[in-house]
Protein backbone atom coordinates (compact mmCIF):
# COMPACT_ATOMS: atom_id res chain seq x y z
CA UNK A 1 0.00 0.00 0.00
CA UNK A 2 1.15 3.29 -0.71
CA UNK A 3 1.57 5.51 1.92
CA UNK A 4 1.52 9.52 0.99
CA UNK A 5 3.50 12.30 3.46
CA UNK A 6 1.46 14.97 4.63
CA UNK A 7 2.97 18.10 2.87
CA UNK A 8 3.49 20.68 5.19
CA UNK A 9 1.66 23.55 3.20
CA UNK A 10 2.54 27.44 4.95
CA UNK A 11 1.74 30.02 2.53
CA UNK A 12 -2.37 28.82 1.70
CA UNK A 13 -5.08 30.91 2.86
CA UNK A 14 -6.94 28.85 5.84
CA UNK A 15 -9.79 27.58 4.00
CA UNK A 16 -11.06 24.51 5.59
CA UNK A 17 -10.36 21.58 3.22
CA UNK A 18 -12.94 18.48 3.61
CA UNK A 19 -13.11 15.37 1.92
CA UNK A 20 -16.04 13.44 1.59
CA UNK A 21 -15.35 9.88 1.10
CA UNK A 22 -16.11 6.18 1.19
CA UNK A 23 -14.48 3.09 -0.61
CA UNK A 24 -17.99 2.09 -1.73
CA UNK A 25 -19.92 3.75 -4.03
CA UNK A 26 -23.85 4.64 -3.66
CA UNK A 27 -23.47 5.49 -0.07
CA UNK A 28 -24.46 9.05 -0.61
CA UNK A 29 -21.45 10.86 -0.91
CA UNK A 30 -22.30 13.33 -3.78
CA UNK A 31 -25.74 14.04 -2.36
CA UNK A 32 -23.76 14.52 1.23
CA UNK A 33 -20.97 17.06 -0.75
CA UNK A 34 -23.66 18.93 -2.61
CA UNK A 35 -26.18 19.61 0.05
CA UNK A 36 -23.50 20.03 2.72
CA UNK A 37 -21.72 22.95 0.75
CA UNK A 38 -25.07 24.44 0.56
CA UNK A 39 -25.46 24.18 4.17
CA UNK A 40 -22.51 26.02 4.79
CA UNK A 41 -23.20 28.55 2.11
CA UNK A 42 -26.63 29.34 4.12
CA UNK A 43 -24.51 29.77 7.32
CA UNK A 44 -22.70 32.56 5.25
CA UNK A 45 -19.74 30.81 4.71
CA UNK A 46 -17.95 30.85 0.84
CA UNK A 47 -17.53 27.68 -0.37
CA UNK A 48 -16.39 25.98 -3.08
CA UNK A 49 -17.49 22.33 -4.26
CA UNK A 50 -15.38 20.28 -6.30
CA UNK A 51 -16.65 17.23 -7.89
CA UNK A 52 -13.46 15.22 -7.71
CA UNK A 53 -14.72 11.74 -9.38
CA UNK A 54 -13.01 12.13 -12.58
CA UNK A 55 -14.01 10.12 -14.92
CA UNK A 56 -18.22 10.16 -13.75
CA UNK A 57 -18.94 13.47 -13.23
CA UNK A 58 -22.27 13.91 -11.71
CA UNK A 59 -22.67 16.67 -9.04
CA UNK A 60 -23.18 18.88 -11.92
CA UNK A 61 -26.27 17.07 -13.15
CA UNK A 62 -27.76 17.32 -9.01
CA UNK A 63 -27.11 20.75 -8.73
CA UNK A 64 -29.18 21.62 -11.96
CA UNK A 65 -26.07 22.70 -14.14
CA UNK A 66 -24.93 20.57 -16.28
CA UNK A 67 -25.61 22.69 -19.68
CA UNK A 68 -23.69 25.70 -17.89
CA UNK A 69 -19.97 23.45 -17.43
CA UNK A 70 -17.42 24.99 -20.09
CA UNK A 71 -14.48 23.98 -18.15
CA UNK A 72 -13.21 21.94 -15.51
CA UNK A 73 -10.54 21.26 -13.18
CA UNK A 74 -8.50 19.22 -15.50
CA UNK A 75 -8.86 21.86 -17.91
CA UNK A 76 -7.60 24.12 -15.48
CA UNK A 77 -4.82 21.64 -14.05
CA UNK A 78 -3.87 21.29 -17.23
CA UNK A 79 -3.82 24.47 -17.89
CA UNK A 80 -5.97 24.91 -20.69
CA UNK A 81 -8.11 27.61 -19.10
CA UNK A 82 -6.87 29.63 -15.89
CA UNK A 83 -8.62 28.53 -12.51
CA UNK A 84 -11.13 31.06 -12.77
CA UNK A 85 -12.94 30.05 -15.51
CA UNK A 86 -13.28 26.62 -14.13
CA UNK A 87 -15.49 28.31 -11.12
CA UNK A 88 -19.25 28.05 -11.51
CA UNK A 89 -21.59 30.40 -8.82
CA UNK A 90 -24.45 28.40 -7.92
CA UNK A 91 -27.91 30.58 -8.75
CA UNK A 92 -29.28 30.06 -5.51
CA UNK A 93 -26.55 31.40 -3.14
CA UNK A 94 -24.06 34.11 -3.73
CA UNK A 95 -21.43 32.22 -1.75
CA UNK A 96 -21.45 28.95 -3.11
CA UNK A 97 -19.16 28.19 -6.02
CA UNK A 98 -19.20 24.69 -7.78
CA UNK A 99 -16.02 23.37 -9.91
CA UNK A 100 -16.78 20.01 -12.54
CA UNK A 101 -14.99 17.18 -12.88
CA UNK A 102 -13.91 16.10 -16.24
CA UNK A 103 -16.99 14.40 -18.22
CA UNK A 104 -14.03 11.61 -19.09
CA UNK A 105 -10.06 10.92 -18.19
CA UNK A 106 -8.49 12.96 -16.04
CA UNK A 107 -7.08 10.37 -12.93
CA UNK A 108 -3.82 11.28 -13.76
CA UNK A 109 -3.40 14.68 -12.26
CA UNK A 110 -0.53 15.02 -10.63
CA UNK A 111 -0.70 16.21 -6.54
CA UNK A 112 1.36 19.20 -7.60
CA UNK A 113 -1.55 20.07 -10.02
CA UNK A 114 -4.56 19.18 -7.79
CA UNK A 115 -2.41 21.43 -5.06
CA UNK A 116 -1.78 24.28 -6.92
CA UNK A 117 -5.77 24.57 -8.92
CA UNK A 118 -7.39 24.04 -5.30
CA UNK A 119 -4.86 26.94 -3.35
CA UNK A 120 -5.74 29.11 -7.25
CA UNK A 121 -9.08 28.76 -6.33
CA UNK A 122 -8.87 29.65 -2.62
CA UNK A 123 -6.00 32.75 -3.22
CA UNK A 124 -8.85 33.68 -5.71
CA UNK A 125 -12.00 33.62 -4.18
CA UNK A 126 -11.22 33.96 -0.60
CA UNK A 127 -13.27 30.52 0.47
CA UNK A 128 -13.60 29.58 3.74
CA UNK A 129 -14.53 25.70 3.04
CA UNK A 130 -13.50 23.29 0.00
CA UNK A 131 -15.58 20.28 -0.23
CA UNK A 132 -14.05 17.27 -2.25
CA UNK A 133 -16.16 15.05 -3.74
CA UNK A 134 -14.53 11.59 -4.45
CA UNK A 135 -15.25 8.59 -6.22
CA UNK A 136 -16.21 5.36 -4.67
CA UNK A 137 -12.89 3.80 -4.94
CA UNK A 138 -11.02 6.51 -2.82
CA UNK A 139 -10.08 6.57 -6.07
CA UNK A 140 -7.58 9.79 -7.60
CA UNK A 141 -4.02 9.17 -5.05
CA UNK A 142 -3.51 13.12 -6.17
CA UNK A 143 -5.73 14.17 -4.08
CA UNK A 144 -4.45 11.77 -0.50
CA UNK A 145 -0.51 12.64 -1.98
CA UNK A 146 -1.42 16.73 -2.26
CA UNK A 147 -1.32 16.68 1.79
CA UNK A 148 -3.82 19.55 1.90
CA UNK A 149 -6.78 17.81 3.20
CA UNK A 150 -7.57 18.39 6.42
CA UNK A 151 -10.76 16.62 7.24
CA UNK A 152 -12.57 13.40 5.90
CA UNK A 153 -16.43 12.79 6.10
CA UNK A 154 -16.57 8.81 5.55
CA UNK A 155 -20.29 8.01 4.57
CA UNK A 156 -21.72 5.27 5.23
CA UNK A 157 -25.57 4.24 5.06
CA UNK A 158 -28.16 2.64 6.85
CA UNK A 159 -26.11 -0.88 5.96
CA UNK A 160 -23.81 -3.36 7.38
CA UNK A 161 -21.34 -3.62 3.98
CA UNK A 162 -21.35 0.38 3.90
CA UNK A 163 -20.34 0.52 8.07
CA UNK A 164 -17.49 -2.16 7.00
CA UNK A 165 -16.43 -0.14 4.28
CA UNK A 166 -16.60 3.03 6.31
CA UNK A 167 -14.21 1.69 9.43
CA UNK A 168 -11.80 0.33 5.91
CA UNK A 169 -11.76 4.34 4.50
CA UNK A 170 -11.06 5.34 8.19
CA UNK A 171 -8.00 3.01 8.44
CA UNK A 172 -6.85 3.55 4.77
CA UNK A 173 -7.04 7.47 5.48
CA UNK A 174 -5.47 7.45 8.66
CA UNK A 175 -2.41 5.04 6.74
CA UNK A 176 -2.11 8.16 4.56
CA UNK A 177 -1.93 11.14 7.36
CA UNK A 178 -5.50 11.84 7.42
CA UNK A 179 -6.35 11.20 11.03
CA UNK A 180 -9.04 14.12 11.46
CA UNK A 181 -12.34 11.97 10.56
CA UNK A 182 -16.22 12.15 11.05
CA UNK A 183 -18.60 9.24 10.11
CA UNK A 184 -21.71 10.76 8.26
CA UNK A 185 -24.81 7.90 8.30
CA UNK A 186 -26.65 9.02 5.61
CA UNK A 187 -30.04 7.07 4.57
CA UNK A 188 -31.01 6.17 8.35
CA UNK A 189 -34.37 4.40 8.40
CA UNK A 190 -35.46 5.61 11.40
CA UNK A 191 -38.31 2.87 11.62
CA UNK A 192 -35.74 -0.03 11.03
CA UNK A 193 -33.77 1.40 13.58
CA UNK A 194 -36.80 1.59 15.78
CA UNK A 195 -38.36 -1.35 14.95
CA UNK A 196 -35.00 -3.03 15.72
CA UNK A 197 -34.20 -3.98 12.16
CA UNK A 198 -31.27 -2.20 11.80
CA UNK A 199 -28.90 -1.09 13.79
CA UNK A 200 -29.10 2.00 16.27
CA UNK A 201 -26.68 4.81 16.17
CA UNK A 202 -24.15 3.80 19.00
CA UNK A 203 -24.01 0.37 17.25
CA UNK A 204 -22.60 1.66 14.24
CA UNK A 205 -20.49 3.79 15.72
CA UNK A 206 -18.90 0.95 17.93
CA UNK A 207 -18.53 -0.73 14.20
CA UNK A 208 -16.89 2.01 12.61
CA UNK A 209 -14.63 3.31 15.23
CA UNK A 210 -15.07 6.72 13.82
CA UNK A 211 -16.69 10.20 15.52
CA UNK A 212 -19.95 10.53 14.25
CA UNK A 213 -20.89 14.22 13.05
CA UNK A 214 -24.68 13.65 11.80
CA UNK A 215 -26.90 11.62 10.61
CA UNK A 216 -28.94 12.32 7.58
CA UNK A 217 -32.28 10.61 7.25
CA UNK A 218 -33.00 8.30 4.02
CA UNK A 219 -35.90 11.05 2.40
CA UNK A 220 -37.41 9.70 -0.61
CA UNK A 221 -38.12 13.37 -1.58
CA UNK A 222 -34.24 14.28 -1.52
CA UNK A 223 -33.10 11.25 -4.18
CA UNK A 224 -36.17 12.63 -6.19
CA UNK A 225 -35.16 16.40 -6.09
CA UNK A 226 -31.81 15.47 -7.28
CA UNK A 227 -32.34 13.50 -10.43
CA UNK A 228 -33.72 17.61 -10.71
CA UNK A 229 -31.53 19.75 -10.18
CA UNK A 230 -32.71 20.71 -5.88
CA UNK A 231 -31.13 20.42 -3.25
CA UNK A 232 -32.58 19.72 0.32
CA UNK A 233 -32.93 23.32 1.40
CA UNK A 234 -35.76 23.34 -1.31
CA UNK A 235 -37.63 20.65 -0.63
CA UNK A 236 -40.58 21.18 2.39
CA UNK A 237 -40.57 19.83 5.28
CA UNK A 238 -37.30 17.97 4.86
CA UNK A 239 -35.44 16.92 7.88
CA UNK A 240 -33.00 16.00 5.73
CA UNK A 241 -32.31 19.99 5.32
CA UNK A 242 -32.05 20.44 8.60
CA UNK A 243 -29.53 17.68 9.40
CA UNK A 244 -27.02 19.36 6.47
CA UNK A 245 -27.57 22.04 8.84
CA UNK A 246 -26.75 20.57 12.19
CA UNK A 247 -23.32 18.99 10.15
CA UNK A 248 -22.45 22.11 8.70
CA UNK A 249 -22.43 23.49 12.22
CA UNK A 250 -20.69 20.63 13.78
CA UNK A 251 -17.68 20.79 10.95
CA UNK A 252 -17.52 24.50 12.13
CA UNK A 253 -16.87 23.51 15.44
CA UNK A 254 -20.41 24.15 17.20
CA UNK A 255 -22.26 21.88 19.97
CA UNK A 256 -25.38 21.01 17.60
CA UNK A 257 -28.15 18.52 19.39
CA UNK A 258 -28.01 15.46 17.50
CA UNK A 259 -31.82 15.44 16.12
CA UNK A 260 -31.82 18.99 16.40
CA UNK A 261 -34.46 20.14 14.11
CA UNK A 262 -36.04 17.26 13.27
CA UNK A 263 -39.40 16.77 12.68
CA UNK A 264 -41.40 13.54 13.96
CA UNK A 265 -39.33 12.58 16.75
CA UNK A 266 -41.86 12.95 20.12
CA UNK A 267 -40.37 10.94 22.99
CA UNK A 268 -36.93 10.52 24.90
CA UNK A 269 -37.71 6.69 24.56
CA UNK A 270 -37.84 6.76 20.61
CA UNK A 271 -34.44 8.39 20.71
CA UNK A 272 -33.13 5.96 23.18
CA UNK A 273 -34.09 3.68 21.10
CA UNK A 274 -32.64 5.09 17.79
CA UNK A 275 -29.01 5.45 19.93
CA UNK A 276 -28.96 1.59 20.96
CA UNK A 277 -30.96 -1.28 18.75
CA UNK A 278 -34.55 -2.03 18.86
N1 LIG B 1 -30.56 10.59 2.39
C1 LIG B 1 -31.00 10.08 1.23
N2 LIG B 1 -32.31 9.77 1.06
C2 LIG B 1 -32.76 9.25 -0.10
N3 LIG B 1 -31.97 9.00 -1.18
C3 LIG B 1 -30.65 9.29 -1.08
C4 LIG B 1 -30.11 9.86 0.11
N4 LIG B 1 -28.78 10.04 -0.09
C5 LIG B 1 -28.51 9.61 -1.35
N5 LIG B 1 -29.64 9.17 -1.94
C6 LIG B 1 -29.75 8.62 -3.30
O1 LIG B 1 -28.88 7.49 -3.40
C7 LIG B 1 -28.29 7.44 -4.69
C8 LIG B 1 -26.78 7.45 -4.59
O2 LIG B 1 -26.38 8.70 -4.06
P1 LIG B 1 -25.03 9.41 -4.50
O3 LIG B 1 -24.96 10.67 -3.72
O4 LIG B 1 -24.92 9.49 -5.98
O5 LIG B 1 -23.96 8.35 -3.95
P2 LIG B 1 -22.39 8.26 -4.21
O6 LIG B 1 -21.91 9.61 -4.58
O7 LIG B 1 -21.82 7.78 -2.91
O8 LIG B 1 -22.19 7.24 -5.29
C9 LIG B 1 -28.85 8.62 -5.46
O9 LIG B 1 -29.97 8.20 -6.20
C10 LIG B 1 -29.28 9.59 -4.37
O10 LIG B 1 -30.33 10.47 -4.76
MG1 LIG C 1 -20.82 10.30 -6.25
Amino acid sequence: MRLFARRQVEDRKTAKITLITSCKGGVGKSTVSANLAMSLAERGKKVLLCDCDFDMRCLDLMLGVENDIMYDLYDAAKGRCDISRALLRDERSENLWFAAAPYKGGREITADEFTAIIEGAIALEEFDHVLLDTPGSLGVPAILESGIVETAVIVASHQPSTIRAAGQTGEYLAENSITDQRLLINSFDFEAALSGQRPGINEIIDRSFIQLCGIVPYERELMLGAEMGKLAGQLKNSNAHAAFGNIAGRLEGENVPLFNGFKGLKTKIQIMRLLGRG
